[in-house]
């Protein structure tokens, strides 16, 4: 049985091989086509053509969009998209999804002027996060992750990475990614592509260099031993771990067959660029306050910028100047980094404000968030994502509109009809 799509309006396809930039990321003519049909076998797109003729070899539409998550024949469904968009799958390449608690009282004291360091001194930040999440049970922090991961779905993410960092001591930082396991067990939600951020923040009662010491004798080789993180992240700013310290955890981690990523320049430009560039990270995220220099000798080293616009927002600040980066013909991506300080989930809000706050071509936003991410976090059956092209994943997103640019004219619901996840439709 194959799923067929035609009479699809503007095919955002986004196809080919590698992430892009400059230029090439508006370039709305090798980007997007019209009329195409798409044919799905399993989880797989198999062929793209003109509509007619997909048409002509498979026959004409004998199912309607919303019966086909009801359907269950062995007969091909030939469904007309009815001139609507289609996009790919929207990849979400940092996010921090499993925690409990709430810091909503925090935005009292943002407003008072209070840095995100004052307030971790007050009792807040991180540390807060991570005293209730240890006190939480396994199923407890499954269903608040599986919440976040339907609603990241909603707004038509279809993969995400995510990190542990909110246990900070070895019981609960494997905790947290046997339950990130878990959820990318569910059927019908997005792929996770998991990450060890033991190197999050310091546990109360711990000494800075004891704690430290722990991430490389005792986590990290656990980490290992029971295969559940494909990368190791580090908060690599001033206040939290040092250029070197990282440096440490981040050759220790690649010795022991990890792949790396790295928080940067959230609140100054700490070093953590040229350490990104040095270590060749797959992706140096937040990076706000990176020099140019740096971010230079990233692009040279094939390390992807991550940029975390959600976060600048919830904490009340400006963002970077996005328009730089394609301008300098750099390769960047975008991400949510859904944490309790920044409880976004949607990238189309974050395509919006990159859009009507920034100067960002939405065309551009749509590729951040797709083909350039996906290749810093593989989708688990080792197929290509992030685009839409005969042997990628069959993972796409249906707009509620025949213009493609409607993808980020929604910012507070979602712009999908439905999802075609892993070849399986779902409407929203
Ligand atoms: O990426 N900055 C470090 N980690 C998270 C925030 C964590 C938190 O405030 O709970 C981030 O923004
Ligand atoms: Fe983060």
């Amino acid at each position: 049985m194959r799923t067929i799509l035609v009479d699809i309006g503007p095919l955002a396809h986004l196809s080919g091989d590698g992430p892009l930039s400059g230029l090439a990321l508006t370039d709305e003519e090798s980007l997007i086509s019209h009329g195409k049909g798409i044919v799905i076998e399993r989880n797989v797109i198999t062929k793209i053509g003109n509509s007619e003729e997909v048409i002509e070899e498979y026959g004409l539409p004998n199912t309607k969009l919303n019966e086909l998550a009801s359907i269950n024949s062995h007969e091909d469904r030939v469904v007309s998209l009815e001139g609507r968009s289609v996009v790919p799958g929207l990849v979400d390449a940092h996010s921090h999804i499993i925690w409990a608690g709430d810091r909503s009282r925090e935005v009292r004291w943002k407003l008072d002027g209070k840095s995100y360091s004052e307030i971790a001194s007050m009792g807040g930040g991180i540390v807060s996060t991570v005293n209730q999440t240890r006190s939480s049970s396994d199923f407890e922090l499954f269903q608040l992750g599986k919440g976040r991961i339907e609603s990241a779905f909603s707004s038509g993410t279809t993969h995400i990475e995510s990190k542990s960092g909110y246990g900070l001591n070895l019981e609960t930082e494997l905790r947290l990614l046997e339950v990130s396991k878990k959820l990318s067990l569910c059927s019908d939600l997005p792929s996770i592509d998991h990450t060890w951020l033991g190197a999050h923040a310091i546990p109360d009662g711990m000494a800075h260099k004891d704690y430290f010491e722990s991430l490389i004798s005792e986590q990290l080789p656990a980490i290992c031993e029971q295969g559940i993180a494909r990368s190791t992240d580090v908060f690599c700013e001033p206040g939290w771990f040092t250029v070197e310290e990282s440096e440490e955890i981040l050759r220790e981690s690649r010795n022991s067959g990890l792949n790396l990523r790295l928080h940067i320049d959230e609140f100054c430009d700490g070093g953590g660029g040229d350490l990104a560039a040095e270590m060749k990270v797959d992706s140096a995220d937040h990076a706000h306050y990176t020099n140019d220099e740096a971010r230079a000798k990233m692009n040279d080293a094939g390390v992807n910028t991550g940029f975390l616009p959600g976060t600048p927002y919830s904490m009340g600040k400006e963002w970077p100047d996005f328009n730089k980066m394609i301008d300098d013909d750099l390769i960047w991506s975008i991400a949510t980094d859904f944490n309790p300080n920044n409880q976004i989930l949607s990238i189309p809000f974050l395509s919006s404000l990159l859009v009507s706050r920034c100067g960002v071509d939405p065309l551009a936003t749509l590729v951040c968030s797709t083909r350039n991410p996906a290749e810093t976090t593989p989708h688990p059956s080792g197929l290509k994502h992030g685009r839409i092209e005969v042997g990628a994943v069959a993972n796409l997103n249906i707009l509620d509109s025949q213009n493609w640019e409607s993808w980020c004219t929604r910012p507070s619901h979602s712009p999908f009809l439905g999802t075609v996840i892993e070849g399986k439709y779902i409407a929203h």
